[in-house]
């Protein structure tokens, strides 16, 4: 596939390159900074892929791309969420613009596109229920309205896919492609995959706080797994990740 990649430059981001092109990918990749990018990335990596400069708020420039290029799919990793609930990043404007831009390059090509977003954990259902894991640990609330604004397309407007990783390490400084990845992500719509339940649920007000508390830590990941997770679904036209928050677990754990 012919992937837009919005945040080529982070720590994510660097990682799904090497993951894109050693799963034969052709990536665009578009970031504030070309420069930044060339000297994070090694040169045989860097003289593979497309290079854009631009902002990830400009929804014009992002849907230009997306045609000129006969992009099949975006990823976007750029913006970072807000951890305490008072503060405020950029996140929910990078992310509203690409939406738009994802939903308005697919309406003129009279084809959905097909797009990853990256949210986290807390967005996604205390297993049993229909209650966030964030509305018990109000962190990274952020992605909260992200999700909102996913669940409120019209049909088969955006082909879109959330991953939800808890937080995420590298297992390598360097990027080198082919990648190499220490195992496997096990997956799970709506709801962390194997998730670990226990009596305590049943103790009033703090029982599920407790819980999600012990289980968070469970679901570190390595970006690298992430980016793998992410690469080798795009090969798949027809993923069981569209239209999904997706929860994922180290499938060694
Ligand atoms: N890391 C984790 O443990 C973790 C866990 C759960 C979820 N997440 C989510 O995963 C995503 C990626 O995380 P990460 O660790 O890769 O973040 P990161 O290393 O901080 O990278 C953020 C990227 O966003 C780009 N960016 C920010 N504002 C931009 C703008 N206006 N226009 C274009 N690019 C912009 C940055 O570009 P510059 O280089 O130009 O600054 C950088 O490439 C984030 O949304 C984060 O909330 C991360």
């Amino acid at each position: 596939m012919k992937i837009l990649l919005i945040g080529a430059t982070g720590n994510l981001g660097l990682r799904l390159v090497a993951a894109l092109l050693t799963h034969g990918h052709i990536v665009i990749a578009y970031v504030r900074s070309p420069r930044k990018l060339e000297l994070l990335l090694p040169s045989n990596v860097y003289s593979q892929i497309i290079v854009v400069e631009g902002d990830a708020t400009n929804t014009a420039l992002i849907k230009g791309t997306i045609l000129e290029n006969d992009c099949d799919a975006v990823v976007n990793t750029a913006g970072v969420a807000a951890m305490a609930p008072w503060n405020k990043s950029d996140l929910p404007e990078i992310f509203s613009a690409v939406l738009k831009a994802v939903q308005q390059a697919g309406s003129e090509r009279k084809e959905p596109l097909r797009v990853w977003f990256l949210a986290g954990l807390g967005v996604l259902h205390f297993p049993g229920t229909n209650t966030m894991l964030s509305n018990y640990v109000p962190i990274f609330l952020e992605h909260r309205q992200n999700i909102r604004l996913l669940r409120a397309l019209p049909p088969h407007s955006v082909d879109w896919s959330l991953l939800c990783p808890s937080t995420m390490t590298p297992e390598n400084l360097e990027i080198s492609v082919p990648t190499k990845t220490s195992g496997k992500l096990t997956a799970c719509a709506t709801t962390p995959p194997m998730w670990m339940d226990s009596w305590l649920k049943y103790i009033p007000f703090f029982g599920k706080v407790i819980l999600a508390a012990m289980n968070a830590s469970r679901y570190d990941t390595t970006l690298e797994q992430n980016a793998e997770f992410i690469a080798s679904d795009l090969e798949d036209r027809d993923s069981r990740w569209i239209g999904v928050p997706v929860g994922i677990i180290d499938a060694k754990k």
